[in-house]
């Protein structure tokens, strides 16, 4: 139910904060530590490449999670779109593990996927939210998301319980094999929660800013460099499907590729800056387009910020930020389809789980 809320999109977005409490409290142990289930955990050391299949925004969670298993537990991961894979499968390595994200666990283009990694008898884990549901029963793992229904048909909570459940799953992964990680994940991850609620309890300045810089866009750009990058992409997502600007997601070293071409008088840019280590790329990235009119609204995080930013998120860990970066983006695109009377929950043309190919 979605009680006083006017859209399921914006309870949805309210819950986040309590989602990655939730998932912090179901993956920890007895003695309070971060675990996943021992036969997981085997499955994922026994494999020399990870491959991640998923739609959409469970796409968008899997770039993240690439990352994590990489940075974490120092293993490849191919991430793939399921559609295409389905249809043009790459060279596999000896001992993958194939490990599909999805919300609904009904998604026909990543269930067929699975239904050919099973005739090729290769191990299969699926994260869903929806316990039981179809991708979850064929396949040999689960973990869950414990998000809680997700009803609006743009994904939300999801997104971030993918990318809290995948950074949790890869962490355990890079201690158990001692790759010497040395983040606290289950304090960071607290810290997290804490972080995405000061952003939902800015609602007032994330309307703000799609007043001005959306109000009369009729296409809109987000930019940023590696975590980033991964945001970037989803929060364009976010923006066309219901507010039907159109929006595209890119790193901002490709905008001199070919992009920056479309940057006109007033083109909103919005340009991720959360990570230290292209901080300097990225600000350079948005002086090349507001040279040529750009309006760039930059969204940066506590350490990082310099005068002129026009949002600033609480200080996160480096590897995390998607988790908090994500937020404003929804909640900007939740106003922009709101000013242009769209229909938040039920954008045209779309269905919260697509079980067609
Ligand atoms: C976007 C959105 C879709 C889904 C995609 C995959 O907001 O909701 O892009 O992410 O259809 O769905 P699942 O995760 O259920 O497989």
């Amino acid at each position: 139910e979605k009680g006083t809320y006017p859209h399921y999109m914006l309870k949805e977005m309210d819950e986040q904060p309590g989602v990655v409490r939730k998932i912090i409290q179901e993956y920890s142990n007895e003695a309070g530590e971060l675990t996943i289930d021992d036969q997981i955990l085997e499955a994922i050391k026994a494999a020399d490449r990870l491959y991640i299949i998923a739609a959409g925004t469970s796409y968008h969670a899997g770039l993240v999670g690439k990352q994590y298993f990489e940075k974490l537990a120092g293993i490849p991961v191919e991430v793939h779109i399921s559609s295409e894979f389905g249809y043009n499968m790459p060279l596999l390595s000896e001992k993958p593990l194939f490990i599909f994200i999805t919300q609904s666990g009904e998604t026909a283009d990543s269930r067929q996927v699975l239904v050919k990694v099973k005739e090729l008898n290769y191990p299969a884990l699926t994260i869903t939210n929806v316990p039981g549901s179809t991708l979850s029963r064929e396949a040999d793992y689960t973990l869950l998301l414990h998000a809680g229904p997700e009803i609006a048909v743009a994904s939300t909570k999801a997104y971030v319980a993918q990318v809290a459940v995948l950074a949790i799953a890869a962490y355990v992964t890079g201690k158990s094999l001692g790759k010497g990680v040395v983040l606290d994940l289950k304090q960071e991850l607290a810290i997290v929660a804490n972080g995405i609620q000061t952003i939902v309890d800015s609602k007032d300045e994330l309307e703000q800013i799609a007043e001005d810089y959306l109000k009369i866009a009729r296409n809109a750009f987000f930019i940023g460099r590696n975590l980033d990058f991964c945001v970037s992409v989803e929060g364009a997502l976010k923006l066309k499907e219901i507010s039907y600007i159109q929006a595209e997601g890119f790193a901002g070293g490709e905008l001199k590729h070919g992009t920056i071409a479309l940057i006109e008088e007033g083109t909103p840019v919005f340009a991720l800056a959360t990570q230290e280590q292209v901080a300097l790329n990225i600000r350079g990235n948005v002086k090349e387009v507001v040279a040529r009119g750009a309006n760039a609204c930059i969204i940066s995080m506590e350490g990082l910020n310099e005068e002129g930013d026009r949002l600033v998120i609480p200080k996160v860990h480096t590897l995390l930020t998607p988790l908090v970066a994500v937020v404003p983006l929804q909640l900007i695109s939740y106003y922009a389809a709101l000013h242009r009377r769209c229909d938040v929950d039920k954008p045209r043309n779309l269905a919260k789980s697509v079980t067609v190919e």
